[in-house]
């Protein structure tokens, strides 16, 4: 028989990281193992305490079966204290969060949750694939802005044009950002509020990078809420990247109970929540800041080794203020892609072209002419890279 893929699978385009998993097979042919700074996922382990909490309470899920799909009460009561410990902010537990598996499976299905057919979500662009992914897969249309070092993560909001704005259902924000590493200010934040509120949009804002941070801590945009009331805000969090939980698979939305409650609606229908065990292990992971102060200790230690050698190069300082990523800007006249293919060829280092994180704001590609560097390959291996780089002959 034949088999085809669906429109909407077929309407995506081939694997991205292709061209570099090739050139990582040729390497690897060679004998050489190149150094990853593709995919921000840390080769560091998950903390000891963190695994020692899950295999401490695992027995005592012995005849749970299924997890509830909204997370254990231990778990969003876990999250609220740390959102009201950091944000100053007041969660209701019971009613204003449900737990994800992880943010990709909140962000990927919130489309669907609120967006109709031909409606919109405004997207930053570059910026993480699913939020576009879930709006395709919901049968909604991306409206992208361009999001770079000039504008530092706060887009363009006049310029999103009257039927946009009008046929929004969503407007993402992701702060600290990837992958230009900036942190929208309280200021934007609010403007942007206004800008939703004004047009009946949901704010989504996706905090995953909030505690990688090398300059003044980020706001959430739950702290644009009132009297315990988070109208039409929506945060988006995750163990992942702070505490070295991206196999866990453990986050949370909160915000508008409205919203939680339609999210939740859809969530029942496609998954069965994250493990209890899993969730134990977050909630020790959340009662403990120790962990998060060594990792961005360690993760500004990586962003000054490849950011100096990117300068011993000559090339324009993009050290970030946050996030896990630097966006570096290519040599003159070279495309992101061109110097990616440098970086793996004489350096061994592999990057992420912009081009490939970035979809056209009006005709323009705001991700051309760069490179991402995920700050995750082992210290020692960081070292490496910066030594390599630093060398490179341009
Ligand atoms: C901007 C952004 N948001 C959310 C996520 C999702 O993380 P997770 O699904 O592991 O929670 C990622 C992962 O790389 C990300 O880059």
């Amino acid at each position: 028989m034949v088999i085809v893929p669906s429109k909407r699978v077929a309407s995506i385009g081939a694997y991205a990281f292709a061209a570099v998993d090739e050139k990582v097979a040729e390497l690897k042919e060679k004998g050489i193992t190149p150094i990853d700074f593709g995919v921000g996922d840390y080769a560091d382990p998950t903390p000891e305490f963190i695994r020692q909490a899950c295999k401490d309470n695992i027995d005592r899920h012995a005849t749970d079966g299924y997890p509830s799909y909204v997370g254990s009460l231990e778990f969003r009561t876990a999250a609220a204290n740390w959102l009201k410990k950091r944000f100053g902010v007041s969660i209701d537990p019971k009613t204003q969060i449900a737990s994800t598996i992880g943010s990709k499976e909140g962000v990927f299905n919130f489309a669907e949750a609120v967006i109709n057919p031909g409606e919109y979500a405004i997207v930053p662009s570059p910026g993480y694939p699913p939020y576009k992914r879930g709006t395709l897969f919901a049968e909604g249309k991306s409206h992208f802005v361009a999001v770079n070092h000039d504008n530092r993560c706060e887009y363009d909001l006049d310029s999103i044009p009257a039927d946009v704005r009008q046929q929004a259902r969503i407007m993402w924000i992701t702060t600290p950002n990837s992958p230009t590493g900036h942190v929208a200010s309280m200021d934007w934040l609010k403007r942007a509020y206004e800008f939703c509120q004004a047009n009946d949009i949901i704010l989504a804002s996706d905090e995953a990078y909030s505690e990688l941070y090398f300059e003044d801590a980020p706001h959430s945009a739950l702290e644009l809420g009132e009297d315990n009331n988070y109208d039409g805000i929506l945060q988006f969090h995750s163990l992942s990247k702070r505490s070295i939980m991206t196999g866990w698979r453990v986050g949370w939305v909160a915000g508008d109970k409205r919203i939680v409650d339609i999210f939740k609606k859809v969530k029942t229908n496609i998954d069965s929540g994250t493990p209890n065990f899993v969730q134990d292990a977050a909630v020790a992971a959340l009662g403990d800041e120790k962990h998060v102060e060594d990792l961005r200790k360690l993760v500004k230690e990586k962003r000054d080794l490849i950011c100096s050698a990117l300068k011993k190069l000559g090339l324009p300082d993009c050290t970030p203020p946050a996030s896990l990523y630097i966006w570096q800007k290519a040599p003159e006249g070279m495309s992101g892609e061109d110097f990616a293919t440098l970086l793996i060829e004489k350096a061994h280092c592999v990057t992420t072209p912009g081009e490939w994180l970035s979809d056209e704001v009006k005709g323009d590609n705001p991700g051309a002419g760069h490179v991402r560097f995920a700050m995750v390959p082992s210290l020692e291996e960081v070292k490496q890279a910066a030594e390599r780089i630093a060398a490179l002959k341009l």
